[in-house]
């Protein structure tokens, strides 16, 4: 493996662009810190395939981040890290920043007001029994409910935020005869934020959407100052794209990923 320094990349992967979600946040955070983000568009989705398929592709994609360079990285998916994060930190001593659905602060939340929590993550996620020891440790009241949403990772890699074809889908999915009853929705995939204006308008604006990307950047954060492996430059960083380990060079692409990175 190539030798550590602090001016080297932090990792980011996903099945597609949803880790851009993440990796804004990251920017916002350590806008100096250089960034490698592989989204693995060949093999978009990942939620509807088995734990073993994800797991494989994790590996994959983690061998060809190691290649470029890494000190740390982050699983910038719900569905891969409940597939592979344990594997992943057997097998490598880098810090390893997995994903996990904003699911205690939702319940935090919607029990002061009496109200339910909504989780919307991919199938894979949902039935992983990462997902299942999660609810069991932090809903005691037994108010949360999860629902699949798959169909939003395919819009979202249309880059198809809003409009009928997004909205048609909300109203197919959501529960909407109890709509009333939950306080909190969570967005538990990171291709899901993108949505989240659009959800916004169609939801009664009592309830809360939220997402686990600032928790798990200021974690990332965390673990790099401790382990004192901080970029020191005070000049910005940068990033650079991969699809399934080809590197990014089509201009149209770029631009709608790195708008995405600013919105
Ligand atoms: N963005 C991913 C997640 O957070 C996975 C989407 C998919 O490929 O199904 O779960």
């Amino acid at each position: 493996m190539k030798r550590c320094t602090n001016e080297m990349n932090i990792g980011f992967f996903d099945s597609g662009i949803g880790g851009l979600s993440v990796l804004r946040e990251a920017l916002a955070l350590m806008p100096n810190e250089n960034y490698l983000y592989y989204a693995d568009s060949d093999n978009t989705p990942y939620g509807t395939k088995t734990r073993d398929e994800v797991k494989k592709l994790a590996f994959r994609a983690v061998e060809f981040l190691i290649s470029k360079g890494i000190k740390a990285l982050v699983i910038a998916c719900n569905t891969a890290t409940s597939a592979s994060v344990e594997d992943l930190r057997k097998a490598y001593d880098f810090p390893i920043i997995g994903m996990e659905p904003a699911v205690k602060p939702a319940v935090a939340r919607s029990l002061n007001g009496g109200k339910r929590v909504l989780v919307l993550t991919t199938p894979l996620t949902l039935r992983e029994v990462k997902f299942r020891e999660l609810v069991t440790r932090v809903d005691p009241e037994h108010i949360v409910d999860g629902i699949p949403a798959p169909k939003l990772v395919e819009l979202a890699e249309r880059f198809t935020f809003d409009g009928p074809e997004v909205e048609e889908y909300f109203r197919e999915i959501l529960p909407w005869d109890k709509i009333s009853c939950y306080g909190t929705i969570v967005l538990g995939c990171t291709h899901f934020p993108f949505f989240r204006d659009t959800l916004a308008r169609i939801l009664p604006q009592s309830i809360d959407i939220i997402d686990g990307n600032r928790g798990t950047v200021n974690h990332l954060y965390d673990v790099l100052k401790s382990k004192n492996m901080l970029n020191p430059s005070n000049k910005p960083g940068r990033v650079l794209f991969f699809r399934s380990g080809v590197p990014v060079e089509d201009p149209l692409l770029l631009e709608k990923y790195n708008r995405l990175l600013r919105s």
